[in-house]
């Protein structure tokens, strides 16, 4: 397997960080995952386009960021994947290596970029909706959650629970200041959307959320369809008395057809998840 590391392509098994790398120490970094299918990457100037939010974020200057989109083609092309996920991940280091470990940012960051492509399955259009569970845990994450930021502790300890209790996804749930009660934000690594009263909602992109890259083909999608659509962050009571509920990221729609044990759509894939999934396969191949 081919990486990107350190400045330039290599066999993965020679690429290695410093000891002292700041996204090992610190979590100090963004990153961005992107799908290629037949050997063409979806929405590529949305992936740019975050991961410079996301550095800004962070207050990283990658000037040439606009480099990641032909690195990763690249990466692509070398590895011989037409079917791939690529991770992206920017570092901040400094010439020379990120130095000794201090809070501080070095002087003169650098980013460091590092790829890696991972083989996918391959796209089948007749598939079902991908179905599963969801378990809802509190949202523990900062308050920043629009940066897509290494910090992934609460992410993983979120789906670790979630598989532990049979589910495949955990929502995260927070009581956000000045907000009356509680709210789903969105999944450990997916954004959530639930059909309450007839109308398709998700929580806005508004820094409590990652604005995901799928939620908003997905809004789109649904906005195109003429189906009633609302970015407004819902309750745990509301999705439990939800006629349908989805979460989707990169890699999939996932259909939730129970959540915390509370069958949701008669525990199957519904109506608008079943269409949008479908719009989002079209827009995809
Ligand atoms: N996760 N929300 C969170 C917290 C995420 O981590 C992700 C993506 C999404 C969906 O974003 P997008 O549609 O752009 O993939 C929402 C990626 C896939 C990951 O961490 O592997």
């Amino acid at each position: 397997m081919i990486v990107y590391a350190d400045g330039g392509f290599r066999e993965k098994d020679e690429a290695f960080y410093p000891l002292e790398e700041r996204g090992v120490l610190f979590a100090d970094g963004v990153y961005e995952v992107v799908r290629y299918d037949r050997g063409r990457p979806f929405e590529m100037d949305a992936h740019v386009r975050r991961l410079r939010a996301s550095l800004a974020g962070i207050g990283l200057p990658w000037p040439g960021v606009e480099a990641a989109a032909s690195l990763s083609d690249e990466l692509v092309r070398r590895n011989g994947l037409p079917d791939a996920r690529v991770y992206w991940q920017v570092t901040r280091s400094a010439a020379g290596g990120p130095g000794k470990r201090s809070f501080v940012h070095p002087e003169k960051p650098e980013p460091a970029i590092t790829m890696i492509a991972y083989p996918a399955e391959p796209l089948d259009p007749a598939a079902p909706v991908e179905a599963g569970e969801a378990v809802i845990v509190e949202d523990v994450r900062w308050h920043r959650c629009g940066i897509k930021s290494l910090m992934l502790l609460p992410a993983s300890m979120a789906k670790t629970e979630a598989k532990r209790r049979g589910a495949v996804e955990a929502l995260f749930e927070r009581a956000k200041p000045g907000a009356a009660g509680t709210h789903i934000t969105e999944g450990s690594s997916t954004n959530a959307f639930a059909v309450i009263g007839g109308v398709l909602r998700t929580h806005p992109a508004d820094g409590w959320v990652l604005a995901g890259v799928t939620r908003a083909v997905l809004l789109e999608a649904a906005r195109s369809a003429a189906l009633a659509v609302e970015e407004r962050a819902f309750t745990r009571a509301e999705l439990l008395a939800a006629s349908e509920a989805f979460a989707c990221s990169t890699t999939q729609v996932t259909a939730l057809t129970s959540v915390e044990g509370t069958p949701i759509g008669g525990g199957k894939a519904g109506e608008v998840t079943r269409r949008l999934a479908a719009a989002y396969v079209r827009r995809v191949l």
